[in-house]
């Protein structure tokens, strides 16, 4: 769908899903990620850039896992995570927007749950690409964990979370060949929906990834 398309039906509040590509697995249980792998950082930092042209063809399942878990795994005893949060209030949900469905990334369990069984791939950005990349990610803040965050600061703090998150998902893509960009010309209120998110839940950003076109 076009971009134009898009504003047109975001602004008529129809910016809506498609049918979910086959059946969606209510959990999907994600092989453990490969530590050990990977450019050495300073390489991966020299490779890291925004790409917006992307194959459709699927990311294999272990490819996500180690993708999810560099994004907000979790990587140590006692539940730390491998980007920052405030007052380590973990605050940062990741939505994965796959052909088959859009799952939450449970990190403890290192596991998918089914919350959307269609498409949202079209719903996480104005941006053609976004439709028939593999892989939309939502980033989510979940105000209800920053009790403890002055109101003021919440917004702030959770989008820097978000972008540790972000860097971290463009440093596993330049490690691994894979094309990604971070994006927040949403439309925020079509992706609450159609998560069906609560009043406590904020979509700060999406991002996109994928095998890069020759
Ligand atoms: C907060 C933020 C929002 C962004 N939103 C978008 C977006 O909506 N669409 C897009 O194509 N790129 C978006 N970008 C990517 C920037 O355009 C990109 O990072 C910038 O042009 C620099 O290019 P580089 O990442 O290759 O260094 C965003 C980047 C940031 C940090």
């Amino acid at each position: 769908m076009s971009t134009l398309t898009k504003l047109a039906l975001g602004v008529m509040g129809q910016l809506r899903p498609r049918p979910a590509k086959g059946d969606a697995r209510a959990t999907i249980k994600l092989p453990a990620p490969d530590k050990r792998g990977g450019l050495p950082l300073m390489q991966a930092l020299a490779r890291r850039r925004s790409s917006r042209e992307f194959q459709a063809k699927p990311l294999p399942l272990p490819v996500l896992s180690s993708l999810l878990w560099a994004a907000f795994g979790v990587n140590r005893r006692g539940g730390g995570r491998t980007a920052p949060s405030a007052i380590n209030a973990q605050e940062i949900d990741v939505y994965v927007a796959l052909p088959g469905g859009a799952y939450l990334y449970d990190a403890k369990a290192h596991t998918l749950r089914l919350v959307a069984s269609s498409d949202l791939r079209r719903i996480t950005g104005y941006q053609d690409f976004v439709d028939d990349a593999p892989l939309d990610l939502v980033y989510v803040a979940d105000h209800a964990r920053m009790r403890m965050v002055p109101v003021r600061q919440r917004e702030s703090y959770a989008s820097a979370a978000a972008g540790g998150i972000a860097q971290n998902v463009y440093l596993y893509a330049a490690s691994a060949g894979l094309a990604t960009v971070i994006r927040a010309w949403i439309d925020r209120s079509a992706i609450a929906n159609a998560l069906g998110l609560t009043h406590d839940q904020q979509v700060l950003l999406s991002q996109t990834v994928g095998y890069p076109k020759a």
